[in-house]
């Protein structure tokens, strides 16, 4: 299982280095395409570790880190539920999910997730990655706050190379008093936010 997972995994890098996803607010084509590598090893690391039962990300793109942390979650049985408002990025990452064999475990929503996080209320996240439109995580994790529990850890990504995008956000985890959080200083910067 994990040989078929990990070759997919390296058919995403590549796929992911040659073709840009998403479009930001103003329709712009995206110009990140992935997490970092070293961020990947991270999810994959602490999915791995926390064993999540069901993980919330926001932001598919093509599902290379969905895969990582896909890798992860199949040895116990954890779920993900991934959202990207654009739909090729949706249908290619769903033919990786289905190539891997986690499509079992992976849901891929297509919308927007300022609309979708609160359709999920009848769920409770044990985990969080924001890795989508930087000027909105703010958004996103106040959205979510309804389906967390004391515990929650919440992982965004390009908090150092994107800082200034998202100091709403960062001020807001790091100062209110609700979250515990703390930098991992991978190359584009990931923030770990534990829910108080
Ligand atoms: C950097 S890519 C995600 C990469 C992915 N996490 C990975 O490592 O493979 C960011 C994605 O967020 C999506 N996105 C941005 N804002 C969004 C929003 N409000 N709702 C849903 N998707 C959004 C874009 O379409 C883009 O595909």
């Amino acid at each position: 299982m994990k040989d078929i997972i990990d070759e997919v995994i390296n058919e995403c890098r590549e796929f992911a280095n040659d073709h840009r996803v998403g479009y930001n607010e103003g329709g712009t084509k995206g110009v990140r395409n992935r997490v970092e590598d070293d961020a990947a090893q991270r999810l994959f690391g602490e999915v791995s570790m926390i064993k999540p039962k069901v993980i919330l990300e926001v932001g598919t793109g093509w599902g290379y880190s969905a895969l990582w942390m896909a890798k992860a979650a199949v040895e116990y049985g954890g779920r993900i539920i991934t959202i990207d408002f654009g739909s090729e990025a949706t249908m290619k990452a769903n033919e990786f999910f289905i190539k891997a064999g986690v499509s079992n475990i992976v849901t891929a929503l297509n919308g927007d997730a300022r609309q979708l996080i609160p359709a999920l209320k009848a769920y409770k996240f044990d985990m969080i990655i924001l890795d989508a439109e930087k000027t909105m995580y703010k958004e996103f994790i106040e959205l979510a706050e309804p389906m967390m529990s004391q515990g929650t850890v919440i992982l965004s990504d390009n908090v150092i190379d994107r800082a200034a995008d998202m100091k709403d956000f960062l001020d807001y985890v790091r100062t209110d008093g609700k979250y515990k959080s703390t930098l991992i200083e991978t190359e584009d910067g990931l923030e770990r936010t534990v829910r108080l």
